[in-house]
């Protein structure tokens, strides 16, 4: 006589009979579970437009993870990254259209929504260290600049450095003259297309996922960037000289969707606020670092001949782009510049 065969089920075979008679039950009302037990997770789509490997990637997982854990799960962010579903050209509109809940623009990208008082920032040698411009991020300015977003229906969040940005072409950028005539690939800031043809270049705009690929074309010629963001999008490849200029600073402004954030609970406005200052915090901590490392790279990689201009040369490249300040003066407005210079101890 034949012995019956016992069945045993895998736990993944029990789940899968076990799941639709669940589901059939709570259908017909025969079982409850708390409903937090139930409800999707809460997803917060983040678009930004660099690499991982740099102080902005680096922070935005660093929010991710900070999130996951500390609402057990509840909260999921979800990054795209390097432009991978929105850049430069549609990010802000898709935060309007409540397609993403969060972005870090440069806070050279606010003056053409309508912010020209972000790109004070832009302002050629306005600031010799990252400590400088924390003067002015971290304290009442900073705070009246974000403050200022909720006129276009978005909630600034914080501000996150990258660094001090350096010119790169196929020859070294040392002094004005090597500039003439070179078309430079600037973002959307008048200043920073002022301070091009200060120099005697010309500025052209064009999004950041598309600057690498218009290097190679020769579409433009040159551009400026802080080293990680040179690096990791291999502008090594594409540019044989990096003149390390250090002239201007760039840095990020985490904004949201008025919307999306009345939607949240006071307790989960608190958990997102509270998990981006630690994760802003550890970006700022290691964004020197990352342009550290990025210059070794560059250097191991032997690609991209790296110059250090001298102090004279410093010193003309300086002043030959002062005038920026005086020209874009009324556009930033000259209250919000006052205040910088009083926020920086400057007359
Ligand atoms: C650029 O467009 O050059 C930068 O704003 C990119 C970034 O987000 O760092």
């Amino acid at each position: 006589m034949s012995m019956p065969v016992p069945i045993r089920l895998n736990l993944r075979m029990r789940l899968r009979h076990a799941l639709p008679l669940m589901a059939l039950a709570f259908g017909m009302g025969l079982l409850s579970l708390p409903a937090a037990a139930l409800a999707e997770p809460l997803k917060i789509r983040f678009a930004h437009v660099v690499a991982q490997d740099t102080p902005k990637g680096l922070a935005v997982e660093r929010f991710k993870t900070l999130v996951a854990e500390r609402s057990g799960g509840r909260m999921v962010v979800e990054v795209y990254a390097g432009s991978s579903v929105y850049g430069d050209l549609d990010e802000m509109q898709a935060l309007q259209a409540g397609a993403v809940e969060m972005l870090a623009p440069s806070l050279s990208k606010f003056g053409r929504v309508g912010f020209p008082e972000f790109e004070l920032f832009d302002l050629p040698y306005l600031f010799d260290t990252l400590q400088d411009v924390h003067r002015i991020t971290d304290g009442p300015l900073g705070a009246r600049l974000l403050k200022s977003l909720e006129r276009q229906g978005m909630v600034g969040l914080g501000f996150l450095d990258n660094g001090f940005k350096h010119m790169s072409a196929n020859r070294p950028l040392l002094r004005p003259a090597d500039f003439s005539g070179l078309r430079m690939r600037v973002q959307t800031s008048r200043v920073i297309a002022a301070q091009m043809r200060a120099l005697g270049a010309v500025p052209v705009q064009l999004p950041f996922g598309a600057t690498r690929q218009a290097l190679a074309r020769q579409v433009v010629q040159g551009t400026e960037n802080p080293l990680s963001n040179f690096w990791t999008q291999g502008m090594h490849r594409v540019q044989s000289d990096l003149t390390l200029t250090g002239h201007a600073y760039l840095g990020y402004a985490v904004v949201t969707g008025q919307r999306f954030w009345r939607s949240l609970s006071p307790g989960d406005q608190r958990l997102l606020r509270e998990a981006l200052n630690d994760a802003l915090r550890y970006g700022n901590q290691i964004a020197d670092s990352q342009n550290s490392k990025a210059l070794v790279s560059l250097r191991q990689a032997g690609t991209t001949a790296v110059h250090e201009p001298s102090a004279a040369q410093r010193q003309l490249l300086r002043d030959t782009v002062q005038t920026v300040h005086q020209q874009l003066g009324q556009r930033i407005g000259p209250q919000w510049i006052q205040d910088a210079h009083a926020a920086l101890h400057r007359p």
